[in-house]
């Protein structure tokens, strides 16, 4: 699939797309959601604003700015705004030329050891993730491109998604969706494979691949904005008329959890606490302490409550099972919070125009959260006409999962 899309469209497809590939890490731009935002942009190409209140990486973001509209992106976690912005950036041939000359400067260095690695991330249990070589590898990198660039310079951007793309190699850690396990560290083929061609090596190669994407500038600008969906008027004055984006899903993955490396090692997490805090402020986290608070955590009168969603969170309250009350607060306060989104977003929009929410339904101990119909609801709810729900795919074979695009006009 990804293999057919590259070739389709090289340009933004792998457009500095962290994703290894290999154990699906931050599968959270996989080509597939390319391909749908594309139809989407086709389908509704008179249309020339567009919003996605939950950014993520950017691939709403990227792919509009190659279609030419003004588009506008908002995430609530500070580095996917970095690493979507640094997608979309245009970055000129003297850019990349200087990139190029900075990073022969930091091999350079390593070489003749010229650099002090800078101390490890707080990762806790660091070693299960890199062994000790690749580790100061990392630590002496990431002092080279700390010493040799400007700070929030273009070059410096490129060289840090290509330290990413490192990072993951490198790494002991096999990323699939809620579940991470380590490998054993003395079967890791990749490492031997990397080991032979040496580190220097690596990172001259990915910073090769990482130029040869960036050189596809996209034709229009977008705007990445560090902020919260369910209060959009504090994040743009624009209007939009159109409105793609894939919320997180009510489905207890952690956003936070999966991109911790990144965030540690560029300074975005300083300690485990502001991964639990920040897994609190995002829609759907229930990570570290974002789970005791979800106990305590009551609905206000004003929360909605649709037949659907009542009548499962009944279900789940009173289920035996350990967690059903625990789970009834999670559901209850993602739809409290995507209720709160629907009322916000309204008043970012033109008259009659379009919205487009992919999400996925979840099961909870075996019953079928209905996320679909609960959106068509609230949308209904909230004043929007013409709501359909499209299935798009099937999310997994042996269980009754789907992906929909829950679609609507505002008033
Ligand atoms: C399913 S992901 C988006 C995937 C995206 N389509 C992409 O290209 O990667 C959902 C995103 O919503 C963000 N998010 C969660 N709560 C938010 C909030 N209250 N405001 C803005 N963004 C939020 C998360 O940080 C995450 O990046």
């Amino acid at each position: 699939m990804q293999t057919a899309i590259l070739k389709q469209r090289p340009d933004y497809t792998y457009k500095f797309n962290v994703e290894s590939g290999r154990h699906g890490w931050l599968r959270l731009t996989p080509a597939y959601s390319v391909k749908i935002v594309e139809e989407l942009l086709v389908e509704s190409s008179a249309r020339q604003s567009v919003l996605d209140p939950f950014s993520g990486t950017g691939t709403t973001a990227l792919c509009s700015t190659y279609h030419g509209k003004n588009v506008v992106s908002v995430d609530i976690n500070s580095f996917l705004v970095w690493l979507a912005s640094t997608k979309c950036r245009h970055y000129t041939s003297d850019t990349m030329a200087y990139t190029r000359e900075l990073g022969n400067l930091i091999t350079r260095s390593i070489h003749n050891g010229n650099l002090d690695p800078i101390s490890a991330p707080p990762i806790f249990d660091i070693q299960r993730w890199w062994n000790e070589d690749e580790l100061l590898f990392l630590r002496t990198l990431k002092s080279g491109i700390d010493s040799f660039c400007a700070t929030e310079s273009p070059e410096r951007d490129i060289l840090l998604i290509t330290f990413c793309r490192i990072l993951i190699k490198l790494s002991n850690a096999a990323f699939n969706h809620q579940s991470m396990s380590f490998k054993d560290q003395h079967t890791n083929q990749l490492l031997i494979l990397d080991r032979s061609l040496d580190f220097v090596r690596l990172f001259a190669n990915e910073l090769d691949v990482v130029l040869s994407s960036a050189q596809h500038n996209p034709i229009t600008t977008a705007k990445i904005v560090l902020g919260d969906a369910r209060d959009l008027e504090k994040c743009t004055q624009d209007k939009f008329d159109l409105l793609i984006t894939s919320p997180p899903y009510p489905n207890r993955m952690s956003y936070i959890r999966e991109l911790r490396p990144y965030m540690y090692w560029l300074g975005y997490l300083k300690e485990a606490r502001e991964a639990g805090d920040l897994d609190w402020e995002t829609i759907g986290g229930t990570w570290g302490i974002a789970t005791s608070r979800l106990m305590q955590w009551k609905p206000t009168s004003d929360n909605y409550l649709t037949d659907e969603l009542s009548q499962f969170l009944s279900k789940l309250s009173e289920s035996n099972e350990k967690n059903g009350v625990l789970l009834a607060n999670y559901v209850s306060k993602y739809f409290s919070d995507i209720w709160n989104h629907l009322n916000s977003v309204r008043r970012v929009l033109t008259t009659n125009a379009k919205v487009n929410y992919i999400v996925g339904n979840s099961l909870f101990y075996g019953f079928v959260l209905p996320v679909e119909i609960i959106y068509q609801n609230m949308l209904k709810s909230v004043g929007f006409d013409h709501v359909k729900i499209t299935p798009i795919r099937k999310r997994n074979s042996k269980k009754a999962l789907f992906e929909y695009n829950v679609s609507a006009i505002s008033p």
